[in-house]
């Protein structure tokens, strides 16, 4: 039987491809996602990947969530927390509100997902989860206290709970993402990006799949000695 994956912001942008790339190694792919229906839809009616909107950082959405899914196709054994926004401003204009949505949809989803879905990898005695860090929670970004607080949060979520997973035969690693073509990247203003992008070696921003390919790597069912590592794919923005 395939496996089980669950894509969180798994129908648009980096999650996207990420679904797709899961799909094409085999796996039974479910992709979530927060709001935006029409997206979804066309994305479902693209590729086949069921679709299923809820908060990834509200708990109990995700708790009937993973109910659903364990009830339709069986329990998630490939978890990828890619669900994640921007509330950008400097300190000084960023309120609490700001603060509050970042830290819930990308840190906060990775503690109701793992929390949820953990207990059923360890009956299986196999679990792989990727969480989707950045650049800027390894170095910090003008205007991020947020997102940078959130996705270094991230790495250290990774690295604790790769401990606890280890002997239960369930690794957990994080991706590191440079800037990558994507809408989130786009509405960083023109002038800015252009100075972003003179400061990455490779001389481009990164392409979805670039991400996707390490995912599909770090979930491989051979992959059980590579836990509690940090894959950064930046075209050598920030060696890390
Ligand atoms: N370092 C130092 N100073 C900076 C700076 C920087 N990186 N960026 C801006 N400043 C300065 C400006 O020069 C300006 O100074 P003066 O007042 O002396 O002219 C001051 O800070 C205010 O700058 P802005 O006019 O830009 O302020 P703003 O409030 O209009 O906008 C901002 C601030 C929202 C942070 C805007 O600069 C911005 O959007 N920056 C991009 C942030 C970014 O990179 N986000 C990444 C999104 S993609 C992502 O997050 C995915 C991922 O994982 C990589």
């Amino acid at each position: 039987m395939a496996r089980v994956a669950l894509v969180t912001g798994g129908t648009r942008g980096i999650g996207a491809e990420i679904s797709r790339a899961l799909q094409r190694a085999g796996r039974t792919v479910v992709a979530s996602y927060a709001g935006n229906d029409e997206a979804a839809r066309a994305f479902s009616s693209e590729t086949g990947i069921k679709s299923m909107r809820f908060d990834a950082g509200d708990f109990g959405e995700c708790q009937a969530a993973v109910e659903k899914i364990h009830g339709e196709h069986g329990p998630i054994e490939i978890l990828v927390n890619n669900a994640g926004i921007t509330r950008d401003a400097t300190l000084l204009k960023m309120n609490r509100d700001m603060w509050d949505a970042v830290l819930d949809t990308n840190l906060g989803s990775c503690f109701n997902l793992c929390k949820l879905t953990f207990e059923g990898m360890r009956q299986k005695k196999f679990g792989r989860i990727v969480n989707i860090g950045s650049i800027n929670g390894q170095a910090g970004q003008y205007g991020q206290v947020n997102y940078a607080a959130a996705k270094s949060g991230i790495h250290g979520f990774t690295k604790a709970l790769a401990q606890e997973g280890a002997r239960f035969g369930i690794t957990v690693n994080a991706i590191a993402p440079g800037y990558v073509d994507t809408d989130m990247v786009r509405a960083v203003p023109a002038d800015v990006l252009q100075k972003i992008i003179a400061r990455i070696p490779m001389g481009r921003l990164g392409k979805a799949d670039d991400i996707a390919r390490g995912v599909v790597f770090l979930t491989a069912d051979e992959g059980d000695f590579i836990t509690g590592s940090t894959l950064s794919i930046n075209g050598g923005q920030h060696m890390y």
